[in-house]
């Protein structure tokens, strides 16, 4: 007899996993319409089994044995919301091999071991989706797969870490210092106690690596991922921004041209005008732009149990459809182009520059005559003084310039003697929208 009822087996019950549930339950009916079969949670891995949980309802299920799902040929689907690399990468390949098909919340194991994990799923016919492993809620990944698959996408750009907009929108709002907010973001729980993978950008690198691969149909890599996080941005760094009618956001930037391609994630200046630039707080956006169809964006909530929830619950509705069908494994495009990497010298961009320079006769033109050297030409000067009057700060916004001849600006600034400190240099970015 066909299968009437599909059987998930969950691993992990935590935030996301209860959200799994809890949409499974409630919209049961509906999902049975729309895929022509029931879908149900027969089994969940668990850490402790005896902890209570917000669904009691499903304490019969809960196990601590990773076999009691992987080894039971009932269950078609396992639904990886455990996180981190191991050993949730030796349970997805595991359940591939046992021909289960596979939905995953995971970003590190995606952007790190990805093609180890598609390659398994089609070597043994299976479906592997992970639209919850960037942007939360946000359905960006089906966008690029299948939205944009007529079009041919040449930036994206992506505000992809809720924790670090929550801290730069509330020191933009508030004229507040880095340390302060982030204290005040880990006390209301919007920032981990270890922060690091937020603030410094690893996580961000993780969600751009997955779409820059979707969106340029090549294999890019964590390692390929230019990243600098956030936790050297001062609120001079934001004010004088705002004064240049700029906002500062930690941006992911996927960028080809031609079939050249840079991936990075570090601070931003976007102008206040950008659409990018009124996304604050914990939400996300990612920015698309397709040759054909021009500027688009998506935004929404990034994180959180329902949002997250509602990405692998569609995830699974996509395996159900394709296992109604018989067409499970055969919707994976790999990537299929080759990569091929800028070099600095091909990394475009206009900078924002601050600098503490010795108050002198002839200090402004000598630093013009440096980036002149560079062929860098200036869009904005501010000139305050600074410590007193004893020195001066410049603030400048350049022209387009490349990243090779920034750096070099830069270190030969570091070494100048009239120059007292080098306090910041950020792209900035969106002005031409493209
Ligand atoms: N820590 C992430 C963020 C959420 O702050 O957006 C999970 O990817």
């Amino acid at each position: 007899m066909e299968k009437q009822v599909v059987k998930v087996g969950l691993m992990g019950f935590g935030t996301v996993g209860t959200g799994v549930v809890r949409i499974i339950q409630a919209h049961q009916e509906d999902l049975q319409k729309q895929t022509g079969l029931g879908i149900e949670v027969k089994k969940i891995l668990v850490q402790n089994a005896e902890k209570g949980r917000a669904l009691s309802s499903m304490s019969s299920s809960l196990t601590t044995d990773p076999s009691e799902l992987l080894d039971d040929p009932d269950i078609d689907v396992i639904v990886e919301v455990i996180g981190g690399i191991s050993p949730a990468k030796e349970y997805i390949l595991r359940a591939l091999e046992a021909g289960k098909h596979v939905v995953t919340a995971n970003k590190d194991l995606m952007a790190l071991h990805g093609a180890e994990i598609l390659n398994k799923a089609q070597e043994n016919g299976c479906d592997v989706f992970y639209e919850a492993s960037v942007a939360g809620g946000i359905p960006i990944l089906r966008a690029l797969v299948e939205g944009f698959s007529s079009d041919r996408i040449t930036k994206m750009m992506g505000i992809v870490n809720g924790t670090t907009n929550y801290i730069l929108s509330k020191m933009s709002q508030e004229g507040a210092d880095y340390a302060e907010v982030l204290k005040e973001a880990q006390e209301l729980g919007y920032a981990e106690a270890d922060p690091t993978s937020d603030v410094e950008g690893f996580d961000a690198a993780r969600k751009m690596a997955i779409l820059a691969t979707l969106g340029f149909h090549s294999p890019l890599k964590l390692e390929d991922v230019d990243v600098k996080g956030i936790s050297s941005v001062s609120k001079e760094d934001i004010a004088y921004g705002k004064q240049l009618g700029y906002d500062v956001k930690l941006m992911g930037l996927a960028r080809r041209d031609g079939e050249a391609i840079e991936v990075s994630v570090q601070p931003t200046m976007i102008p206040k005008s950008h659409p990018l630039a009124s996304v604050n707080g914990v939400f996300n956006a990612v920015y698309v732009y397709g040759e054909a169809v021009g500027e688009t964006m998506f935004y929404g909530p990034g994180a959180g149990e329902m949002p997250t929830a509602t990405a692998v619950v569609s995830d699974l509705v996509t395996v159900v459809k394709n296992m109604k069908l018989g067409v499970n494994g055969r919707g994976t495009v790999a990537p299929y182009k080759e990569k091929i990497l800028k070099d600095d010298s091909q990394k475009l961009s206009k900078y924002f520059l601050r600098i503490v320079v010795a108050d002198k006769r002839g200090v402004l033109a000598q630093i013009t005559h440096l980036l002149a050297d560079k062929n860098i030409s200036l869009e904005q000067v501010i000139q305050q003084p600074y410590n007193n009057g004893e020195q001066a700060e410049l603030i400048m916004v350049t022209h387009s310039s490349s990243k090779r001849d920034m750096d070099d600006v830069i270190a030969y600034l570091e070494q100048m003697d009239i120059i007292s400190e080098v306090k910041s240099c950020y792209r900035v970015e969106g002005g031409d929208r493209l």
